[in-house]
């Protein structure tokens, strides 16, 4: 019987081992978070699990791997996931996930971080949920520049060939969402949403990203819906709803060393609403950065009760005094604005101040109709300082161009 007994063993084992060693994918693929140990009671702390989880999805073989978490609060503290992978995932996210309202429990730059991943995809209907509401009156940012700085919600960084399609990213400690040398990344179908009062808490922000698609994105923050910084080229932004929030802003740009060119933006069918800015480019008056921000076109625009619907600015100062070194060597040139129209609710609706070392230069104004509607009273008006273009079709304010 013993006998009978150790060589049906040695055949299970047998089995067990050939199953195992021929079938290397027979691993799973599907990761539902709550079978793997997440726990969705708002409370416990989900960053070990999570971290685990990413490593078995990451580093299987073949085919794809999905990371599934369904509905519920699961808490989570500081995560990072790393690659590269061995396949591609894809993150489901149906539930919430909880930031600690302690910004102190968060010890990195970034809640959720992803690093050194292609083919990544982030999907579903559910929320990041980084309850900003207790760490925003700890921001002196903006009169302290060595303040310390609180966490962003998600952030990405050499993340090629990816999506972000239906999530809502709600109340960031700063920003929403950073995106840093990320190439080829497409962002859809997003809601993002802070109070219009909160500090620093832009919506989207890129450095040294390329080929980046937005659309049929809502963006209520109290910061810039989109940030576009140094060596971002080759961006399309359409059916974008931003407000409240500070616009869609290039820059601030030219303050540092060895920044790069910002080129190759597009922005059409977008509407702001209620929104301190709407079209923004703004470079400091510094040497540091001699660099180039061309080829943008704007086009299909509306503006509702916008404070700055048109604003160049290169003499960026938001806290003077700031230490004023040379004209800005920012070259601000090919900018088309098409078909921009709506409300302003200061006179100066159409704002294009240059540097006078650099003046902009084919700045191409079509059908702009853009109304006051303050309590100064009057029509809106323009201004232009160094810049060099042409306009034609409608044209409310009158331009200013040479
Ligand atoms: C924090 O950052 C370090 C350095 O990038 C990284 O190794 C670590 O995994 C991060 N931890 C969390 C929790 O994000
Ligand atoms: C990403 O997708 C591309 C194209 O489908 C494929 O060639 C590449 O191997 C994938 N990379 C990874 C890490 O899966
Ligand atoms: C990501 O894309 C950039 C630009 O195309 C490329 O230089 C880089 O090597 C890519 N990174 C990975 C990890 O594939
Ligand atoms: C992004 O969207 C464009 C246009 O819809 C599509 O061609 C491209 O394959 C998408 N890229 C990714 C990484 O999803
Ligand atoms: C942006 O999208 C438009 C329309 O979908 C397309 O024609 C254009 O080529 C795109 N531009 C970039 C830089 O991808
Ligand atoms: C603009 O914002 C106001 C106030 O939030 C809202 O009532 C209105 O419906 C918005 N308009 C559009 C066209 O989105």
């Amino acid at each position: 019987m013993t006998c009978i007994a150790s060589v049906f063993k040695a055949l299970c084992l047998f089995v067990l081992f050939v199953a195992v060693a021929c079938h290397p994918t027979n691993r799973p693929n599907f990761f539902n978070v709550q079978r793997y140990g997440a726990k969705s009671d708002g409370q416990t702390d989900n960053a070990k699990a999570f971290t685990n989880i990413w490593k078995m999805a990451c580093t299987r073989r073949g085919g794809n791997s999905k990371i599934y978490v369904p509905k519920g609060t699961f808490y989570l503290g500081g995560v990072e996931f790393v690659g590269p992978c061995t396949n591609d995932v894809e993150f489901v996210i149906d539930g919430t996930l909880l930031a600690p309202a302690n910004p102190k429990d968060i010890k990195n730059d970034t809640w959720i971080n992803f690093r050194y991943i292609n083919n990544l995809s982030i999907s579903g209907g559910g929320t990041l949920d980084g309850q900003g509401k207790e760490s925003w009156p700890l921001n002196d940012c903006l009169k302290n520049t060595h303040c310390h700085k609180l966490a962003k919600t998600m952030g990405f960084s050499f993340v090629n060939n990816s999506r972000i399609n239906g999530i809502t990213s709600l109340n960031s400690k700063m920003g929403h969402f950073n995106f840093f040398s990320v190439h080829h990344f497409n962002i859809t179908d997003v809601t993002i949403t802070a109070p219009g009062d909160s500090p620093n808490t832009d919506g989207l922000k890129f450095g040294l990203c390329s080929n980046i698609h937005i659309s049929n994105t809502h963006i209520g923050t109290g910061d810039d819906c989109i940030a576009i910084l140094s060596g971002t080229t080759n961006m399309n932004i359409s059916n974008v709803n931003c407000g409240p929030g500070h616009g869609i802003s290039v820059g601030s740009l030219g303050k540092n060393k060895d920044e790069k060119d910002v080129t190759g933006l597009t922005v059409r069918d977008t509407v702001f609403n209620g929104t301190k800015d709407g079209i923004r480019i703004k470079t400091w008056e510094s040497l540091a950065s001699k660099i180039l921000v061309s080829n943008f076109i704007y086009k299909n625009i509306q503006m509702i009760n916008v404070e700055n619907p048109i604003i160049i600015d290169q003499k960026y100062c938001p806290n003077p005094p700031c230490e004023k070194k040379a004209e800005s060597h920012v070259q601000i040139q090919d900018l088309k604005l098409k078909n921009i129209y709506g409300t302003s609710t200061n006179k100066v609706a159409v704002n294009l101040q240059c540097s006078k070392s650099f003046p902009c230069k084919k700045v191409e104004l079509i059908d702009i109709n853009l109304e006051h509607k303050g309590v100064e009273g009057g029509p809106s008006t323009a201004v232009c300082e160094n810049v060099d273009g042409s306009a034609r079709g409608k044209m409310v304010p009158q331009h200013c161009l040479d």
